[in-house]
């Protein structure tokens, strides 16, 4: 099967095998930890993280008995810089009041979706909040965000692809990938 890459995708940062490993890796690091807590929550946040909250669930050992909720919360919009405004579009179905939740997050960039939930969940009286990231991008934190299991270090770059968008294109990417320059071009500052 020939795979086409699309339009305004310079480059691949890490592709499907890269993706697949660190995901095995944060399962076996999650897979310890929570050895004497079973039933963790893991608790997704739509859109980005769909598919590594999907992948993320199904490499843990089932002895784990994971169980998924999502959340939706958005601040960027059609831009490729944040609003700074975090704003929760979709709540969780259940309650997490005595559980052991673990936020998955597809990306932390300047910090701020992942406190903003930290702050949220945390207020609802949780066994115990962490977090598990894939994507950490260290180099423009506005806020601090205590980031618990961390997949790859990403280059300071806009990233696309495994479930990030770019005016809500290029989720459906099996690899994560940098945009050609041209593409924020209309962008205003
Ligand atoms: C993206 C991403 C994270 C957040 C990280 O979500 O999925 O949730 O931004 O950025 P930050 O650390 O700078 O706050 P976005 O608001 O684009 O919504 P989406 O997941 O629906 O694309």
């Amino acid at each position: 099967m020939t795979s086409v890459t699309p339009e305004g995708i310079e480059a691949i940062l890490f592709d499907a095998d890269e993706i697949s490993k660190a995901v095995a890796r944060l399962a076996g690091a999650i897979a310890r930890d929570y050895a004497t807590d079973p039933s963790v929550l893991l608790v997704g946040v739509l859109k980005g993280a769909l598919f590594f909250t999907a992948d993320l669930a199904r490499a843990l050992p089932p002895s784990l008995d994971p169980r998924i909720d999502f959340l939706a919360v958005t601040s960027y919009g059609n831009a490729s810089r944040s609003s700074g405004e975090v704003r929760l579009l979709k709540d969780m179905s259940e309650s997490i009041e005595g559980k052991h939740v673990l936020i998955v997050e597809d990306i932390v960039d300047n910090g701020l979706t992942l406190s903003y939930l930290q702050d949220l969940l945390g207020r609802r009286h949780p066994a115990s909040l962490r977090s598990c990231v894939l994507l950490d991008k260290p180099y423009r934190r506005r806020v601090d965000a205590k980031v618990d299991y961390t997949g790859l270090v990403c280059p300071d770059t806009f990233v696309v692809g495994y479930g990030l968008d770019y005016q809500e294109k290029y989720r459906n990417l099996p690899y994560l990938a940098k945009l050609e320059p041209w593409v924020f071009a209309g962008e205003v500052e």
